[in-house]
């Protein structure tokens, strides 16, 4: 009997013990919370750019709580780490951006075009870039949010995210000249990147091979105009036809830097999935204060929501480790078969992007 009861403490005991440790354990391994609004774990050391003088003593102090996982918080010895990256980033940008030789390949006029693809967050005074297939959705949510329009990310239904006369993220090209200027003077601006022929396969599969039913024009309209032009060879059309657009057919269109003109007018805004980041962002004529790469980007997320000092009100959500690396095997696979001068016109026509981003020239497909 009392066996029985001694047992039965000891249970307790142990219970009491899971309890107290679960404590802990809830605490270390928390999932941060998508933009829930409290982070109370990275607002001790924020160092914000926007407010030099105050944060330079608290930069010295330690994050207080183990960062076990690395997308929650960024310590301050990340952030500078990261600084310093950011920073050589933006020097070979400019250094890129005056380099006479690639000029027509760098920089874009600032007309309507380019402030149409920058949203405006005044409350925070942030401008964010869009450029497609990135986690570009994830980075409107944030800002729709921080624009008070809805109180957290899970409540913006989708279709509102990208209907921006209704979700209270505005256009840059819906203000005046006067406060365009202002906003691209004195506001903190980004936006991120990727491996140019990486996203041009990204852009490939999500439109041509997945083909969202919501979009049927890539379907219906582009894939057939592009095939009609830039299709090799006819005779086997029957077969080949019923697949869709091929990736070579793609290519081609793509490096046609001159043919192309017509059928992009034709095409509209969907454009933007294949146009070079320096078309759609204008980075050697507006002054971007961080370019993030979709690579590092479980670095650059947190790096840039501290550095535009919105860090205590968002985070950004969990990035699956691997899900964002430049994986060369995929590359490899889609190029195969592809003629030298098809990606080597293709090449040409994306040089300026490699360059101004600093991604390697991919020899392996162009030598
Ligand atoms: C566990 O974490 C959640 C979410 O952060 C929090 O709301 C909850 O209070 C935590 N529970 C304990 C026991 O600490
Ligand atoms: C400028 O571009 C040319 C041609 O692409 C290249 O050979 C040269 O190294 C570049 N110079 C600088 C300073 O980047
Ligand atoms: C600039 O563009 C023209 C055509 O628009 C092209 O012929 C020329 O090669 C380009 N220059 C460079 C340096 O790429
Ligand atoms: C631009 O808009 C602001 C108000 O938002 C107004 O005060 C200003 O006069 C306008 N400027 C021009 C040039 O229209
Ligand atoms: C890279 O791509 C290939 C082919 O698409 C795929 O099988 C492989 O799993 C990918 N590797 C990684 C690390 O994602």
């Amino acid at each position: 009997m009392r066996r029985h009861w001694l047992l039965v403490g000891a249970c307790g005991w142990v219970v009491l013990i899971l309890l107290f440790a679960s404590k802990f354990i809830n605490f270390s391994f928390r999932i941060p919370d998508d933009y829930g609004g409290k982070s109370e774990m990275h607002s001790l050391t924020r160092p914000s750019l926007k407010s030099h003088s105050h944060s330079a003593q608290q930069s010295e102090k330690r994050d207080p709580q183990p960062s076990l996982l690395p997308s929650v918080g960024t310590s301050t010895a990340e952030f500078s780490d990261w600084h310093s990256v950011v920073q050589s980033r933006l020097e070979l940008l400019s250094s890129v951006c005056k380099n006479a030789t690639l000029w027509n390949l760098t920089h874009t006029p600032v007309r309507k075009f380019v402030l149409d693809r920058i949203f405006v967050c005044d409350k925070h005074k942030i401008l964010f870039c869009q450029t497609p297939k990135v986690g570009n959705t994830q980075w409107k949510k944030v800002l729709i949010v921080l624009n008070g329009k809805f109180s957290r990310v899970e409540k913006i239904p989708e279709n509102l995210v990208h209907d921006h006369l209704r979700n209270g993220l505005p256009r840059l090209s819906s203000l005046n000249d006067t406060e365009i200027k202002e906003r691209l003077n004195t506001y903190f601006k980004f936006f991120i990147v990727r491996e140019p022929f990486e996203r041009i396969i990204s852009a490939f599969k999500d439109k041509f091979v997945k083909n969202p039913r919501f979009e049927p024009w890539y379907k219906h309209d582009i894939a057939p105009a592009i095939i009609r032009k830039y299709r090799k060879s006819h005779s086997d059309d029957g077969e080949k036809k019923s697949a869709g657009l091929q990736f070579e057919d793609f290519v081609r269109y793509l490096g046609d830097r001159q043919g192309r003109h017509r059928l992009d007018r034709q095409f509209g805004e969907s454009i933007i999935h294949w146009l070079t980041y320096a078309e759609l962002c204008a980075p050697c004529d507006i002054t971007y204060d961080v370019v993030g790469h979709h690579e590092t980007l479980e670095h650059d997320a947190p790096y840039i929501l501290k550095a535009a000092g919105i860090d205590h009100l968002v985070s950004y959500p969990t990035i699956p480790p691997g899900i964002t690396r430049y994986n060369r095997t995929k590359v490899e696979h889609y190029f195969s078969g592809i003629s030298k001068r098809d990606v080597r016109r293709l090449y040409d026509r994306f040089q300026g992007d490699f360059r101004l981003f600093g991604y390697q020239r991919p020899d392996f497909l162009l030598d």
